[in-house]
């Protein structure tokens, strides 16, 4: 009987650790993976925000464009495509911010946050103490203007 009991045990205990684990996998790769982690740890007010506090006034876009440039294009790339000097011996990839379908898994409220405290899971840097609030709304404006045409001007 004690046998019985003890085998159910072993066979039963791991079925909920599996289970656990297996969300994650379903979304494809390790990439992926880490980044949902992370979305799990943004707060509720950030995740539903679809839209910046900050109007994407030009004048928000060129400050946007300039704060990019002097902190971010070393990992993200020039044109934010994730190809920076930096991102070649990175094991997890800088995001291209041009891919939609993976970027925009971040509401404009998650890159915000993201950008404030950076992410353990995935690798990206906090900039909370460097960058004011409004600096990181005007950065946040100008990444998800970039998949859109005619922003090419915003780099000049
Ligand atoms: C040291 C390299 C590095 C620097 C510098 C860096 N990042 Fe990142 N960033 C990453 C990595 C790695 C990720 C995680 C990849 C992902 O989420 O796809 C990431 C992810 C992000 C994300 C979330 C992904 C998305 O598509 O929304 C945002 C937003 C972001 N970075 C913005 C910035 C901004 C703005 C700056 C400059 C202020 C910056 N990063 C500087 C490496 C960097």
């Amino acid at each position: 009987m004690r046998i019985l009991t003890i085998l159910a045990w072993l066979v039963l205990l791991p079925a909920p650790i599996l289970a656990a684990g297996d969300g994650h996998h379903h979304e494809g790769d390790e990439h992926m993976a880490g980044m949902m982690a992370v979305k799990d740890t943004i707060p509720e007010e950030y995740r539903i925000m679809d839209r910046t506090p900050v109007t994407p006034t030009s004048a928000s876009l060129k400050r946007g464009a300039e704060l990019f440039r002097t902190n971010c294009t070393v990992c993200h790339g020039e044109k934010g495509r994730g190809d920076g000097p930096a991102a070649a011996g990175m094991k997890n990839k800088p995001a291209n911010f041009h891919d939609q379908a993976h970027s925009r898994i971040y509401s404009p409220g998650e890159k915000y946050w993201i950008i404030g405290h950076g992410t353990k899971q995935t690798g990206m840097p906090a900039f909370g103490e460097r960058l004011a609030p409004l600096q990181r709304w005007d950065l946040v404006n100008f990444i998800v203007q970039l998949p859109k045409e005619g922003t090419d001007d915003l780099f000049n």
